[in-house]
């Protein structure tokens, strides 16, 4: 059951859909084209009900087997939003939209998904029903929870959830997965540091908040190497420094430094945080001066794969391409499937889409090459978990 010859004949279309896609990306839960492109193939191609705003702007289909004698629903999601970035690749279906881009791939995402859902409505050779899920809001805004927040789980009866992302990093057409924790949580934080302000060329007249928070930039690199188990993984960054004056000659009152955390594990997270906030606050006091630590976004959990089912995404991606990776590497990148993941049994995949540009880079590209090998992949789980 390789790839299925359909995929050839659909190719074309669905790469067209995605360059289409890519030139008009859309940010965060402001999908107004994007959900609505998606919800009007879902209806072209018969599916038996498509319900837009779950999850504000997500968008769920249900395509009904041959049978249902399993009564139960399986589901596929994609991400459909893109990034506030400028696109360099200088493709001809580059954004049109300066500003923002399709870095992630999600524009292939959600074309292969639509594929899939064409050949699962045509064919509907399966016992029950699959849901395909396309949400919003996935590069912050947690998109994921929203939808489950609205119900998608128990409205549609969904008894397990599948999710995919494309990979530069493996080589085109390789599946990579794992059982357990697979993406790290992240946390971004800030640490507001106070002092007083005054003329550069009087320094002891100021407390000088831009040396206690380079103090505190330089004392948090500690947390990783000193204070944390090293058996375990963490990331500690800190990734922006800002004084309120650009000005040469003045000591600013104020500096705001912002930062992530990556950790696979809650214990070395909760840990991590209050180490954090203790170094900021005792470094500050040290030179006078205070700091406040706050959360910015709301913190994504781990994304932990199931174990059963992350079997079944192998058995469906060796059904494809007939090998699949089984222990890939973890990653410190974050995933707000991880919602899903928490609310229902089900396992997330990687496909990878040969070398070149890194995810998020202004030159990344989704490689429609693989197209055909996401589409077999969804509709070989489908016909492996819903058996006739
Ligand atoms: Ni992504």
């Amino acid at each position: 059951m390789p790839i299925r010859n359909r995929f050839a004949e659909l190719h074309p279309d669905i790469t067209a859909w995605r360059r289409d896609l890519h030139a008009h990306p859309e940010l965060q839960y402001d999908l107004p084209r994007t959900a609505g492109i998606v919800a009007d193939k879902l209806r072209a191609f018969g599916c038996d009900s498509v319900i837009e705003g779950i999850g504000r702007t997500g968008v769920v289909a249900l395509i009904k087997g041959k049978s249902d004698t399993s009564r139960r629903t399986i589901a596929f999601r994609a991400d459909m939003d893109a990034l506030p970035i400028f696109e360099a690749t200088g493709a001809p279906h580059a954004s049109k939209t300066p500003g923002k881009m399709h870095a992630c791939g999600h524009d292939g995402h959600t074309a292969m998904l639509l594929g899939a859902a064409q050949y699962l409505a045509e064919t509907r050779n399966f016992d029950g029903t699959v849901a395909v899920v396309f949400q919003p809001a996935e590069e912050g805004g947690a998109g994921a929870e929203a939808m489950v927040q609205d119900g998608l789980i128990e409205t549609f009866g969904i008894s397990e959830i599948y999710g995919l992302h494309n990979s530069p990093l493996l080589p085109l057409g390789q599946f990579a997965i794992r059982p357990g924790a697979f993406y790290a949580a992240v946390d971004s934080f800030h640490i507001e540091v106070r002092g007083k302000g005054g003329h550069a060329a009087r320094p002891n007249n100021t407390v000088d908040t831009t040396l206690a928070a380079s103090a505190i930039v330089m004392a948090l690199q500690s947390v990783v190497s000193r204070n944390t188990d090293p058996q375990q993984p963490l990331v500690v960054s800190v990734t922006s420094f800002r004084t309120e004056s650009e000005a040469f000659n003045v000591i600013p009152e104020q500096v705001m430094l912002r930062g992530t955390v990556r950790s696979f594990d809650m214990e070395v997270r909760n840990a991590t945080i209050a180490r954090i906030e203790r170094i900021a606050a005792l470094t500050a006091e040290s030179y006078g001066a205070t700091a406040t630590f706050g959360f910015d976004e709301e913190p994504y959990p781990v994304m932990a794969n199931h174990e059963v089912e992350t079997a079944h995404c192998v058995a469906a991606a060796e059904a494809v391409s007939g090998t699949c990776i089984t222990d890939a590497p973890r990653t410190t990148g974050g995933e707000d499937f991880a919602y899903m993941l928490q609310a229902c049994p089900g396992a997330y995949i990687q496909l990878g889409i040969g070398e070149g540009p890194g995810l998020h880079h202004p030159s990344y590209d989704f490689n429609d090459e693989v197209i055909p090998t996401g589409c077999s992949y969804w509709v070989s789980l489908a016909e492996q978990r819903l058996p006739l």
